[in-house]
């Protein structure tokens, strides 16, 4: 195995996009950021010095990070953010996982620029188990704003509206050609050879909205994802969810020419607004005249509708492992967490842009969470500092009702609070249902696990009822995943194993919904001996 040393500058960057040149923060002035290509069992080792004027941290979205929690990123949960001027270098190994992860920022909205791919190959000497393909591109679906995210977030606090829709999506950082004022040359183009087979790894790094994408004339096989290999199927069109990672083959059989990658959205809420625009990318095969002609322009996939909720959890459901899963069981903790959009009354002096005079919220099982400000969740932990989280996050809501009905009445539900974690020992043994509410609108809630991979037992929509849905459950072949769409006004089942000792985050991938608080932290205690114990800090380790 290999050790990898990268040096991330993080540094402000003019990007012209759209016709308008802004400044955003970068990684070493690239957008999106550097490729990081690793083969499983490989070290990495990235020195990340921030000349920015916003604190920063980096994730490393879907690694494990088994013992080394203090390398997993979120600010104040396992570490204090690196200060302008400050640097910490991450040190991680990947154990045991292959595919596509990425990278991103994981402090306020920095993430909408700073972030790349995070390529893992087999280990030396051994092979996919799918035929090898002629070429691999990582394909990053991202959401742009003509100003400046932090801005847009700051706008959307202080307000305690919705934050402005995004201006674009992009690929690779472009928009693509179909935008008023962008052109040929903001969109990427794939060159293939006729008959070829090519591996494209999606990674969804949008803010605040799902997306379809489909690739014209073309099908695609899903072999990955999440970084997990799956039973191989064949679709024109794919939903991910932002925080998700999709492998697909592509054979280039079609009459040679231009096809467009396209991506858009997918929007499960009823009646909130979106970005509808459409962001896309170019196949283009070898020998096409170089300039576009009356006929040669790309031709366009059909998407489905921007709210078509079957499709897109039909195409979830296809996901399952290759072959027979051995589930961890028995199940030590039964849990249940209600996983939705709420609205806080208004203070006095407070502005309160939501809907009828509130503000927007977000919780788990009625709990909104607070970062901390002083000490991150884990050093807190490590040091023995009990002022900073308590350790009362609710096993179950503390009511129950309908939760997705239409009309929940607002006394029944409002938030609190806190900065509260769920204590695991270390092996127990989880399953979690979460369960979509529908206190202000129903949506699709993207709920991403921190440190590790998770089995998906079910999904299935309305509320969860254990006595008929328990029947429902996949115990042969669940996909293994770190991001599953809890499908809006549905529910979802995952089981794991808290075999990682540290400070967990467990969140929505909507950055609005995260802002607002939908989520919380699992505290995994140590095992017994080194290797079921997490690593003393690194001496680098930031301080608040
Ligand atoms: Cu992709 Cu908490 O992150």
């Amino acid at each position: 195995a290999e050790v990898h040393y990268h040096n991330f500058v993080v540094q402000a960057t003019p990007v012209k996009r759209l016709c308008k040149t802004h400044k955003i923060i970068t990684v070493n002035g690239q957008f999106p950021g550097p490729t990081l290509e690793v083969r499983n069992g490989d070290t990495l080792v990235i020195n990340v010095v921030n000349q920015a004027k916003y604190n920063i941290t980096l994730h490393w979205h879907g690694v494990r990070q088994l013992r080394t929690a203090w390398a997993d990123g979120p600010s104040y949960v396992t570490q204090c953010p690196i200060l302008p001027g400050g640097s910490y270098t991450y040190r991680f190994t990947i154990e045991d996982q292959e595919g596509t992860l990425w990278w991103h920022a994981h402090t306020s909205w920095l993430r909408a620029t700073v972030y790349g791919a995070l390529i893992i190959h087999p280990k030396e000497g051994s092979s996919y188990p799918f035929p090898k393909p002629q070429r691999e591109v990582p394909i990053i679906i991202g959401e742009w704003w003509n100003t400046n995210p932090q801005t847009v977030l700051r706008t959307s606090m202080i307000t305690g509206a919705a934050p402005n829709i995004s201006d674009a999506f992009t690929i690779n950082g472009q928009p693509g050609d179909l935008y008023n004022c962008s052109s040929s040359k903001e969109t990427i183009t794939i060159p293939v050879a006729a008959g070829e087979t090519i591996l494209l790894r999606f990674i969804n790094a949008a803010m605040n909205i799902e997306n379809f994408i489909a690739i014209a004339g073309h099908k695609m096989t899903v072999v990955s994802a999440d970084a997990s290999y799956t039973k191989p199927f064949t679709t024109t069109v794919l939903m991910m969810t932002p925080g998700q990672t999709t492998d697909v083959l592509v054979t280039m059989d079609q009459q040679p020419g231009r096809y467009y990658i396209a991506a858009q959205a997918y929007a499960s809420a009823q009646g909130v607004p979106f970005d509808n625009t459409t962001t896309t990318a170019i196949i283009e095969y070898n020998g096409q005249p170089s300039t576009k002609g009356q006929g040669l322009l790309p031709k366009l996939p059909t998407l489905p509708a921007f709210n078509d909720t079957a499709t897109a959890t039909a195409f979830t459901a296809g996901i399952r492992s290759p072959s027979k899963v051995k589930l961890p069981e028995p199940v030590d903790e039964h849990l249940f967490f209600t996983v939705g959009l709420g609205l806080y009354n208004c203070k006095p002096n407070q502005i309160c842009g939501g809907p009828n005079g509130t503000r927007f919220g977000a919780s788990m099982n009625n709990v909104s969470f607070v970062m901390p400000r002083r000490l991150s969740i884990l050093q807190a932990y490590f040091f023995g500092n009990p002022k900073v989280y308590t350790i009362d996050f609710p096993a179950f809501p503390p009511v129950q009702f309908d939760y997705t009905g239409n009309n929940i009445s607002r006394a029944l539900w409002q938030p609190v609070q806190g900065t509260r974690v769920y204590k695991l020992k270390y092996g127990s043994v989880v399953q979690l249902v979460m369960q979509g509410t529908n206190i202000f609108a129903g949506e699709d809630h993207p709920m991403h696990l921190h440190g590790y991979h998770f089995y998906v037992l079910a999904e299935g929509f309305g509320n969860f009822n254990a006595a008929t849905d328990t029947a429902k459950f996949n115990l042969v072949d669940p996909p293994s995943r770190n991001t599953i769409g809890v499908p809006v006004n549905g529910w979802a089942v995952i089981r794991f194993v808290a075999d990682n000792p540290g400070a967990w985050l467990m969140h929505c991938h909507l950055d609005n919904h995260l802002t607002w608080g939908l989520a919380m932290v699992f505290l995994v205690e140590n095992g017994v001996g080194e290797l079921q114990t997490l690593e003393p800090p690194p001496p680098d380790l930031p301080r608040c």
